[in-house]
């Protein structure tokens, strides 16, 4: 379909946003994420530069793969940076990280001889360290389908260009993404939790700005419920207590009914955002928060509740 490039009154409209191409983002989380945020790196950087004075504090109570969280530490858009994470084996690896084991980890990967059956065998052992655990959690993050961690995951079978196990293991790279994590952990710190409690402790805190980005479950979807072991939450509850938040937020959600109408209840702007998935194919994300002007290049597909009562037919919500 064409674009139309002029509005109702004749003027330019702006071209659709195309999506990040996310080649263009240095990765420097040592994981493959599923749900990874890089694509939106480029419109982080445009927010947090955005705000009048640089915050003294991001906090990202769903890290995941933290992509956010240490481009924040390493551009210094934030005086400092918290991560959290309630996995307990995404966890192991964070801990590790930050409590400055970082180089055991990188050194077990680049003398880890990657194969099946030594992937097998690391896999099924028991650690008996925090770090042992992390260990075992990289290699099940290279090596499991789509790095996803949630029980019932299975090997890489092809791989990329049919390499199979290997297509995915990158020794060194992993080891100098974990090794250039020292040099911003003076303001990196990690905390394994529960965001909402992490978010009902930092209420009041009006110096500190936050990226949320839960697992995509709300409206009964079972996507982000095969991607994590930890994935119910109470979405409802999560923009509640975000619309109460003293400081500034962005939440990024799957582009669904159930999401917008949320925003609409806790008067929160929406705006579709173009990415690319796991497979390459093009689809658009939300981005929530309490002001996009920021994104103004994007067209608003939810605004804040108009403080009148409009009728529209087929939509009980307005949507
Ligand atoms: C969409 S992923 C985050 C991906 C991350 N933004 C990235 O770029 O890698 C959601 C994460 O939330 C974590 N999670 C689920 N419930 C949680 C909770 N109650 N508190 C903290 N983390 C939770 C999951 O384990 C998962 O890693």
């Amino acid at each position: 379909m064409m674009h139309a490039t002029k509005d109702l009154f004749g003027f330019d409209l702006p071209a659709p946003a195309r999506p990040v191409n996310v080649a263009s983002v240095p990765q420097r989380s040592p994981f493959r994420y599923p749900g990874g945020k890089t694509w939106f790196i480029p419109r982080l950087r445009e927010w947090l530069r955005s705000r009048p004075y640089k915050p003294g504090l991001l906090i990202e109570p769903f890290a995941g793969g933290g992509i956010v969280s240490l481009t924040a530490a390493f551009e210094h858009l934030t005086e400092n940076v918290l991560m959290v994470e309630l996995d307990d084996e995404i966890a192991a690896v964070w801990d590790t990280i930050t409590s400055g084991e970082g180089e055991w980890l990188s050194n077990q990967i680049l003398h880890f001889e990657m194969s099946k059956e030594n992937a097998l065998t690391e896999i099924q052992r028991i650690p008996l360290s925090r770090k042992e655990k992390a260990f075992q959690t990289i290699i099940k993050n290279r090596t499991l389908h789509g790095g996803i961690l949630a029980a019932g995951s299975g090997f890489l079978k092809n791989g990329e260009a049919g390499k199979g196990i290997l297509s995915r293991w990158y020794p060194s790279t992993l080891a100098k993404r974990i090794n250039d994590i020292k040099y911003v952990l003076p303001r990196l710190r990690f905390e394994q939790g529960d965001a909402f409690d992490i978010l009902g402790k930092h209420k009041e805190d009006l110096d500190a700005v936050y990226f949320i980005d839960p697992p995509y479950t709300a409206g009964g979807k079972n996507a982000g419920s095969r991607l994590y072991t930890h994935s119910s939450i109470d979405h409802d509850m999560l923009f509640k207590i975000c619309s109460e938040l003293a400081g500034d937020f962005i939440m990024t959600y799957d582009n669904s009914a159930e999401v917008k109408n949320m925003a609409r209840k806790y008067s929160l702007q929406a705006k579709p955002i173009p990415m690319k998935n796991t497979h390459h194919a093009e689809m658009t994300e939300l981005v929530i928060g309490r002001d996009l002007s920021w994104m103004d290049d994007t067209a608003r597909v939810c605004e804040s509740a108009p403080e009148y009562k409009v009728k529209m037919p087929n939509s009980p919500e307005g949507m």
